[in-house]
């Protein structure tokens, strides 16, 4: 598993402003989208493009379009929706499909809800949006759930990560280089509850409200 957390003043900065809990959601929201742009241009450094013959109003030249099949962005519900729109900015020709998993609040672990995905994911580069990598129990079954599908590589990009999750990835993953993960900041540890701590809270309460 490849580790990539994302040092730019910038991402530090709209980050800082997303854990105070005073931040009202359309704040939230708003940064949120504007973290994920700056996380996503670094997580589709790898992306597969192809050559492209084109013509300028001077002259002929070759530039890339998005390799086929086109890469597929895959939100967890509820939290991860709130990082599509981020996505969506800078790479809009991408498919989306869906993921709902919840977790366990008693055993913590993934639960699949909802499944809106293509059964065949041969060749297709994978997205995973969730903010809060906490346990690592839902990013492993949703990892899991995309390379069984023959996902030729699989990024996830959170938020947050906490140092336990992380390891249980690690430890699940391996050292296999078809898997990414990105991240804005690995933060001490998680509580009892499973929260990230300090963290920024339940993400998808302070996206979406406490529904
Ligand atoms: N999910 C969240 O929304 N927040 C945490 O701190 C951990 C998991």
């Amino acid at each position: 598993m490849r580790l990539q957390v994302i040092d730019h003043p910038l991402v530090a900065h709209k980050l800082t402003a997303l854990r105070r809990k005073e931040t009202p959601s359309p704040v939230f929201r708003q940064l949120v989208e504007e973290l994920m742009t700056l996380l996503a241009y670094e997580a589709t450094r790898d992306i597969d493009v192809e050559p492209l013959e084109i013509e300028t109003p001077v002259a002929k030249t070759t530039g890339t379009a998005l390799s086929n099949p086109l890469p597929i962005v895959v939100p967890i519900l509820r939290a991860g929706l709130g990082m599509l729109s981020g996505m969506e900015r800078i790479m809009p020709t991408a498919e989306v499909g869906f993921l709902g998993m919840k977790r366990d609040e008693e055993t913590f672990e993934a639960v699949t809800y909802a499944n809106r995905l293509p059964d065949d994911l041969s060749n297709r580069q994978c997205f995973v949006l969730d903010p809060m990598l906490a346990t690592g129990h839902t990013l492993i079954a949703s990892i899991d759930y995309l390379l069984e599908r023959g996902a030729k590589d699989v990024t996830a990009i959170c938020l947050l990560g906490a140092p336990e999750g992380i390891k249980a990835l690690e430890d699940h993953v391996g050292d296999r280089a078809d898997v990414t993960v990105v991240l804005a900041a690995v933060d001490e540890r998680l509580n009892e509850k499973g929260y990230i701590v300090p963290g920024l809270g339940d993400a998808g309460d302070r996206l979406y409200g406490v529904v």
